[in-house]
């Protein structure tokens, strides 16, 4: 069976998930389930798990580094985290997040930016913020052979712009949406991330595009669904409401450290097991 046919979770693919997987699992219709990672061992877990394509987000922003917004995240930040999520996975698609600032000058130093992720990182596709604004920087990237995922909707880049995280799409502005989400396709993009708008615009979105929508917020009538993993699983101490916590990490994490504590404070570890003659 060619890779193609396989589908994009659940079969037995054994090489690297690619555009054409992708497009062929829209034409199926298949849904499939994306998350970010940001390190070498998360990657490899929801490698091993058959997440299909891990996102190293510019998320890394709050959930890796501290702040509160995507904002101040650079690339020289974002690229060791791709290379060590593209060394930990053999059969994911990874794709870099282009930070804020480094693509929105033209669509010459989009391919700059992007070019380094995949020469320095080895990252197989980028995903940017925008609609049409953005749609010739699309066109740049992938005349240049560079796989080019979109975002639209609550676009974390615009927060300031948006006053703040809020549901984006509603009334007449979601005819906007729609507009840019043809133009992302038209101009090349593989793939388009739908993060915070309603659930009907969402589904009308997907039905309206031949490549696969990516929701996050953006309801059960998209083609797949990412969440941010540490939200997934519960070691954000907030997420937001459309994340479904998956485990309770914090709670584990947490415990470990505390017992770890206890016994090296009573003198019980190390024991003799763990102590070398
Ligand atoms: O940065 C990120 O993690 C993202 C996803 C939430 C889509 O852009």
């Amino acid at each position: 069976m060619s890779s193609q046919n396989e589908p994009l979770y659940g079969g037995r693919r054994e090489t690297r998930v690619t555009v054409r997987d992708i497009a062929a699992a829209k034409a199926r219709g298949e849904k499939w389930p994306m998350l970010t990672a940001y390190d070498a061992l998360t990657a490899a877990i929801f490698d091993e798990a058959g997440i299909p394509v891990l996102l190293v987000g510019d998320s890394a922003g709050m959930v890796v580094f501290g702040y509160d917004t995507t904002i101040p995240v650079t690339v020289d930040d974002l690229i060791p985290l791709t290379a060590a999520v593209v060394r930990g996975t053999k059969r994911a698609m990874v794709v870099a997040d282009l930070p804020f600032g480094s693509y929105q000058a033209s669509p010459r130093v989009a391919l700059q930016t992007a070019a380094r992720f995949m020469k320095e990182a080895g990252a197989h596709a980028v995903k940017l913020e925008g609609g049409m604004r953005v749609a010739h920087h699309v066109e740049e990237l992938a005349a240049a052979g560079v796989p080019v995922m979109g975002h639209l909707g609550l676009t974390p880049q615009s927060v300031h712009a948006f006053g703040g995280f809020r549901v984006q799409g509603r009334g007449e502005e979601g005819e906007r949406l729609l507009r840019d989400a043809k133009a992302l396709e038209a101009a090349g993009a593989f793939a388009v991330v739908l993060e915070g708008i309603p659930s009907a615009l969402g589904a009308r979105i997907t039905e309206s595009l031949h490549v696969p929508t990516i929701g996050i917020g953006a309801g059960p009538g998209c083609d797949a669904q990412v969440l941010v993993w540490q939200d997934m699983a519960g070691l954000s101490p907030r997420a937001p409401k459309f994340a479904k916590r998956y485990a309770d990490v914090a709670a584990t994490l947490r415990a470990a450290a505390t017992e770890f504590a206890a016994e090296v404070t009573a003198g019980a570890f190390p024991a003799e097991e763990y102590s070398y003659r």
